[in-house]
């Protein structure tokens, strides 16, 4: 059977995969150009994609062998799962094993803007510390204050409780309600949306991106929050409407943010990296050489339990494939 990698990943993974299958790699830093893509995939039966390709029918239609897509991401909407049902295709992704590592990061961004770690990085860099100043580069304590937290799931919660350690009010806000006992252990209070943005002084984002989230922050959500607030948004660009965040950003609307991920990446709106009071990071919430080999690895052996080992996978995104709980042979070839 054969199987491609469409980008650069952790070595480990590459070479559990060519232990059992025919490897097709592109195995480079920048994306596989659409018209390859949907040639390398014509005779393939399992795809290890990254959140650089869209999988959608188009796709499919032009892998008539394939039966299992192994996205090495957490986030699937790169991903038409509805497509890859109908056409009973089961999608796994890395759930889990990034949990940590994201949430660390979240508290890297929100850290960072608030304390104006970037901008004081550049003016040590460009030679103009003439000394102490006493008023020189004031940022925003973090202690004490109250947190803001859309989407209260793994990685949600792993900032939650990181949060604790610096004194902090949690409030958060999920179409799903956490457990009484999770609530408490996080001393998280579950306010509705309007609440969150207007009583936190950080916002930190964590939902997935489909059509109830998109824009879930734009102009009017930036006007109720509070002057001193700060957004941090790691979880995909789209949620934030990055024209508006610029202009919110330029006429002090709220007084900073960090971004991990961009609404059209990986351009950035015009007049966004311009701007002092937002720290910009290239889609990193998850690089830590311990995570991303993990979540390669993982990716890796959802292929192989699915095609060598007949086994459901783990994390799957699209549990009601019929083809999950039917015994091999999975799909005419
Ligand atoms: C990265 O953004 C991921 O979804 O894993």
């Amino acid at each position: 059977m054969k199987v491609l990698i469409t980008r650069r990943v952790p070595e480990e993974a590459v070479r559990k995969l060519k232990s059992h299958f025919s490897v097709a790699h592109h195995d480079s830093s920048t994306t596989i150009a659409r018209s390859r893509l949907l040639r390398a995939v014509r005779d393939i039966d399992g795809l290890l994609c990254l959140l650089t390709e869209k999988v959608n029918g188009e796709l499919l239609d032009a892998a008539p062998k394939l039966k299992i897509v192994a996205t090495a991401t957490v986030g699937v909407d790169h991903i038409d799962l509805a497509q890859a049902t109908k056409r009973d295709i089961p999608v796994t992704h890395t759930p889990g094993v990034l949990t940590e590592t994201c949430a660390d990061f979240t508290w890297a961004l929100l850290l960072a803007s608030a304390r104006r770690v970037v901008e004081g990085d550049r003016f040590m860099r460009a030679g103009k510390f003439k000394g102490w100043d006493m008023l020189m580069f004031l940022g925003t304590d973090v202690y004490g204050k109250t947190l803001g937290i859309v989407g209260f799931g793994r990685i949600g919660q792993g900032v939650a409780r990181r949060a604790k350690g610096f004194g902090m009010k949690i409030l958060y806000y999920d179409k799903i309600r956490a457990g009484l006992d999770t609530e408490q252990e996080l001393n998280a209070e579950f306010v509705n949306f309007d609440r969150l943005i207007q009583e936190s002084d950080f916002i930190t984002l964590h939902t997935v991106l489909d059509e109830t989230t998109r824009h879930l922050i734009g102009k009017s959500e930036f006007k109720k929050m509070k002057k001193s607030a700060y957004l941090v948004n790691a979880s995909r660009g789209p949620i934030v409407d990055e024209k508006a965040l610029v202009a919110t950003l330029k006429s002090g609307v709220i007084r900073g943010a960090a971004l991990d991920v961009y609404e059209f990446e990986p351009k950035m709106v015009s007049g966004l990296s311009r701007l002092p009071n937002v720290v910009l990071a290239p889609h990193l919430s998850s690089a830590s050489r311990e995570t991303r080999k993990k979540m390669a690895l993982l990716a890796a052996e959802s292929l192989i339990d699915y095609l060598i080992f007949k086994k459901n996978p783990r994390y799957l995104a699209n549990p009601e494939c019929v083809s999950l709980s039917r015994p091999t042979p999975l799909r005419a070839a």
